[in-house]
């Protein structure tokens, strides 16, 4: 694993709670993290159960007792590790968005492609049994054809003018701001649920141009005395509107400033025969409504999918024990563990990252442009 903070944390928990909870062909076994201040990645290894640490991500890659490289660290480091670690043959899990830009996507895409690797890309909110059983009824008619999507994606931890100037509000590190952090997981559940995006077109927003300069960060918290200022060059806030390949209108939202919000990432899909809902910080239930109900009994019932038939949710404890945010990220390894045993990538893979990278580049060109933009114009190699 390269990094070991916020998602570090998610992801070695995971790794080590897996086999705890499914029977899988091969079983990951924490062989070696990097990071490049020693005492820290030290402390990290000890605390996340490592064997061994390393303070250069390239050595992980040089040695021959490691099979997967977990890449969780900020943006613009994904294309280097991910390619340097499919050329030396290993398998790969890339946190999201998959890089800075399309092309850098395109360029990882090719180097897993061509040395024939393992590859996923971490977008977890899929992998919510609530989530999966969404789709399933989607896949079976259960909400006939699908009018509308209309997700938001809402926090808040920084509007707080004050706020140091984290790696997350710096476009050479990070890409964009709430567009590529937090409303890349709307666009996957969107072309997870509804399906590929025709067209987009967007609007930007940054409120606060200017931030004191950091003095230590992790996750979403961050730590600041200066009094130098550093200029803030991502988007606060996004919103989009789309229309899907199938017909289907999208509505979405992402921001940092919608006070009170500290992760609500929700959506909403009506069909012609029902629609669902959901709201991952209420993560177990799905809110559904079939047309169908007889007359009386007609509305929204919420369903807690912590059942057997519920995907992978009877790998845990008896129906309504409730699951959390971790479970999400084991519920995705064991798909990885999957693609190892059997040599496949499973979805979400580098291809699923560039697809959300095109639709990521297509928005950002309609604020530019000031109108629509048809995502496959975006393409970079048609055949992928
Ligand atoms: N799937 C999700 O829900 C989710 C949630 C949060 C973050 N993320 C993604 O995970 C990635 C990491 O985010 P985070 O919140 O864990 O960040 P973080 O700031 O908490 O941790 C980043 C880690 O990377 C290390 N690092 C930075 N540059 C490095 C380098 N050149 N070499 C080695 N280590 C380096 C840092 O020291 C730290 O350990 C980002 O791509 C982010 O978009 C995904």
């Amino acid at each position: 694993m390269v990094g070991y903070k916020f998602m570090g944390k998610a992801h070695s928990h995971a790794y080590r709670d897996l086999p705890f909870y499914f029977d899988c062909d091969v079983e990951p076994v924490l062989q070696a993290v990097a990071g490049r201040d020693e005492e820290g990645v030290k402390e990290a290894a000890e605390k996340m159960g490592f064997a061994t640490y390393e303070t250069d991500w390239r050595r992980l890659i040089e040695r021959d007792d490691i099979d997967l490289i977990d890449i969780v660290t900020p943006n613009n480091t994904h294309a280097e590790i991910a390619i340097a670690a499919a050329e030396a043959g290993k398998h790969i899990l890339c946190e999201k968005p998959l890089a800075l830009t399309l092309e850098d996507a395109q360029r990882m895409y090719n180097a897993v492609k061509k040395n024939n690797v393992v590859h996923m890309i971490c977008h977890n909110y899929r992998f919510a049994p609530a989530i999966q059983f969404a789709k399933k009824l989607i896949q079976e008619g259960r909400l006939g054809k699908i009018y509308h999507m209309r997700a938001t994606y809402l926090q808040d931890w920084i509007m707080d003018p004050q706020f140091p100037s984290v790696w997350r509000l710096k476009k050479e590190v990070t890409g964009s701001g709430a567009l590529g952090d937090i409303a890349a997981h709307s666009i996957d559940m969107a072309r997870f649920l509804v399906g590929e995006f025709e067209e987009v077109t967007g609007m930007m927003e940054t409120f606060i141009k200017e931030r004191p300069v950091a003095d230590s960060s992790g996750g979403l918290s961050a730590k600041s005395a200066s009094t130098v200022m550093e200029e803030v060059d991502v988007d606060d806030a996004s919103a989009f509107l789309v229309r899907f390949e199938n017909g289907a209108m999208g509505v979405f939202e992402a921001t940092r400033f919608a006070g009170g919000n500290r992760n609500g990432n929700r959506f909403e899909i009506n069909g012609s025969k029902g629609s669902i809902r959901w709201d991952m910080e209420q993560m177990n239930n799905l809110e559904v409504y079939f047309a169908d109900d007889e007359d009386g009994l007609q509305g929204f019932r919420n369903i807690t999918c912590t059942e057997e038939h519920h995907p992978f949710a009877g790998a845990y404890w008896p129906a309504g024990h409730i699951i959390g945010y971790e479970h999400t990220f084991i519920n995705l390894m064991t798909e990885l563990m999957k693609g190892v045993s059997e040599g496949t990538s499973p979805s979400p893979n580098f291809e699923d990252g560039i697809r959300n990278q095109e639709i990521l580049a297509a928005i950002e060109k309609s604020v530019e442009t000031r109108g629509w933009v048809n995502v496959k114009q975006m393409r970079l190699v048609e055949n992928v």
